[in-house]
């Protein structure tokens, strides 16, 4: 475990996990498919292209259009999702099960939700395989509609965990419009092969500045999302704008989508939660005569909540 404050428990089983590829659960692509959940993860090629800030806004649109929203912060060396939703405190436990923070209908778990921003974080190789499990599966979720995660830049050996511990999950995948952003984008885009991912959809960020004439300016150039959708042969989901009121509303934990909704990135954030529902429908709410509902969490297990 890294060194700091209370670590989250230690993954049931006594053996230490050895550092192979994982194979947690086996049926786990056929439950996600089964289940309500839709697991879609944030991917890219580049750092600081603002996945982060795409996961947060998009989880706060799909809240604010009613869906049950989690993510997962799988960045955990660079865990950054606490701050965006102003989340801070340590969760408590169900059972043997993690629970998750909730801020603005997002529910959260991050490895920053027990270290401070700057605590350093040594986290070797094996440990890494099951502290990724254990922010992936041993969480009581209830039922959340989608649950995104916002993975680390690349294709390092955190996003090869997390693409193969959630098989048959949607990417989506972030990029600027630089061109040369985009071509190393493609190579976390074909990580999703070794992890049987769907990319549905590529968002093209920081795509314009709207000038104080009223002018967009292309700071970061042009034509890099939509020519990364066509190479990999899925929409653009949508080009968000680069704004001061963006970045803020990240540092302050207040997402755009929801703090300015009539934003122009916003509106942004909203038209790219209606075209992810599109794409990857939430089923359809259990009624009493449908029977049982599927497995609720990633673990398999009914937690009981929600
Ligand atoms: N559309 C935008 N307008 C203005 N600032 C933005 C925008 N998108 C992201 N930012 C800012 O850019 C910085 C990087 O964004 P973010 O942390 O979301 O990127 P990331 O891809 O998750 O980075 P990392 O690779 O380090 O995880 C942050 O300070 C964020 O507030
Ligand atoms: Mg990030």
């Amino acid at each position: 475990m890294p060194p700091g404050p209370d670590p989250p428990p230690a993954p049931a089983g006594g053996d230490p996990p050895r550092r192979t590829r994982i194979t947690l659960s086996p049926d786990l692509g056929e439950k996600v498919a089964r289940t309500r959940l839709r697991t879609i993860l944030i991917a890219s090629g580049k750092g600081g292209v603002g996945k982060s800030t795409v996961c947060v806004n998009l989880a706060a649109a799909l809240a604010a259009r009613g869906r049950a929203v989690a993510i997962v912060d799988a960045d955990i060396y660079g865990f950054s999702v606490p701050r965006m939703l102003n989340a801070f405190e340590k969760p408590l436990t169900f059972g043997s099960r993690l629970v998750p923070v909730e801020r603005h209908g997002v529910k959260l778990m991050s490895l920053g939700l027990f270290f401070d921003e700057d605590a350093p974080l040594v986290v070797r190789g094996p440990i890494m395989d099951a502290t990724v499990r254990q922010l992936l599966q041993e969480v009581a979720w209830g039922r959340p509609d989608y649950l995104l995660i916002d993975l680390p830049p690349g294709t390092g050996d955190v996003a090869i965990t997390v693409a193969q511990t959630v098989p048959g999950s949607a990417m989506i995948v972030v990029t600027t419009p630089q061109m040369v952003a985009s071509k190393v984008a493609i190579r976390a885009a074909k990580m999703a092969a070794t992890g049987d991912l769907r990319p549905i959809g590529v968002i093209e960020n920081m795509s314009y500045f709207i000038c104080p004439h009223g002018e967009p300016v292309e700071i970061f150039g042009s034509g890099g999302g939509a020519e990364l959708a066509a190479e990999l042969g899925v929409p653009l989901l949508g080009r968000v704008p680069l704004e001061a009121a963006v970045r803020r509303a990240g540092d302050e934990g207040e997402p755009i989508a929801l703090h300015a909704a009539d934003s122009a990135a916003g509106r942004v954030f909203g038209e790219i939660a209606a075209r992810v529902e599109e794409l990857e429908p939430p089923p359809a709410r259990a009624t009493s005569q449908d029977g049982p509902p599927g497995p609720p969490t990633l673990g398999g297990e009914d937690s009981g909540e929600r």
